[in-house]
């Protein structure tokens, strides 16, 4: 064993509180509610459920915004999306081989996690307005001409593979920064902790509660629901 891995492994680590419990809940429900809208949009038979999970995903990116603004501090726009030479500094840090253990999301990841909210966003709200020509239409659809009906159905597909791209490279760099940087960031979304080394001087998040996200969660899906209820 060398005497730089006995230095490093004498340094304790501590498991700091990082993601709230709305964040994490949040995230996992991405994957299922992505596959199960996948699934249901192959068939006409599952349409009408696709379009309920197409209202639940809608009301948890809404509310993952807001969350943005009112949730704890590493779950805020502010705290994690970072300038662009912030974000360059970052870059040639990593080319240069330099690699750090980030406590919350880091520059490149931060601009990440807008782009996926983003197409989630651009998803859902194309999804109010598609038309499969057949039986079914968004709740929205006849709010626009056919012409931008189908436009905004052709971007309701060509936007789903997209995400798919995205989501691929967002699951490589995850397992990069474990194979890498020995860095596991897949517990942390798990558990709500991470362990940091206790030389680092990071201060562990102060969790909102969870009365507020509940709030915030009850006006999203009234805001979908009274989006809805537009449908002539
Ligand atoms: C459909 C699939 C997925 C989508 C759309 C997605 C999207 C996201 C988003 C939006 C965030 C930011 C979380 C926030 O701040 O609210 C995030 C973070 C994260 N995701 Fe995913 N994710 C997906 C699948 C996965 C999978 C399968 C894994 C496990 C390998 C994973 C691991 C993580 C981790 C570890 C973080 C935290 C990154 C960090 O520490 O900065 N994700 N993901
Ligand atoms: C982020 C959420 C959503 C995702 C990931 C999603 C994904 C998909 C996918 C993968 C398809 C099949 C496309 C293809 O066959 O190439 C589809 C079709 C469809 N989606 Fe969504 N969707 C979402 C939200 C919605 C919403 C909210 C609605 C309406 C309330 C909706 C309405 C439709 C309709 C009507 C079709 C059939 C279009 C056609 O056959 O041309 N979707 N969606």
């Amino acid at each position: 064993m060398t005497e730089k891995r006995q230095t490093q492994e004498a340094i304790p680590l501590h498991p700091l509180r990082l993601w709230d419990a709305p964040t994490r809940l949040f995230h996992w429900a991405l994957p299922v509610l992505l596959a199960a809208l996948w699934y249901t949009g192959q068939d006409l038979t599952t349409l009408g459920w696709h379009m309920q999970l197409g209202y639940a995903l809608l009301t948890l990116v809404l509310f993952r915004i807001a969350w943005g603004f009112f949730g704890s501090r590493s779950a805020r726009f502010p705290a994690f999306v970072t300038g662009p030479g912030t974000v360059a500094r970052y870059v040639g840090d990593l080319a240069r081989g330099r690699m750090h253990r980030s406590f919350g999301h880091n520059p490149l990841g931060g601009w990440s996690v807008l782009l996926m909210l983003g197409l989630l966003l651009v998803q859902a709200v194309t999804g109010l307005f598609a038309d499969d020509e057949i039986f079914t239409q968004g709740p929205l659809a006849t709010l626009v001409s056919g012409d931008t009906r189908a436009w905004l159905t052709g971007i309701h597909h060509a936007n789903f593979n997209l995400i798919l791209a995205v989501v691929t490279v967002h699951v490589v760099a995850v397992v990069l920064h474990r194979v890498l940087k020995g860095d596991d960031l897949v517990r942390p979304m798990i558990t709500g902790r991470k362990p940091m080394p206790a030389d680092r001087g990071v201060e562990e998040v102060h969790f909102v509660g969870m009365g507020r996200a509940l709030v915030l969660l009850a006006l999203c899906a009234a805001l979908v629901w009274g989006g809805i209820s537009l449908a002539p």
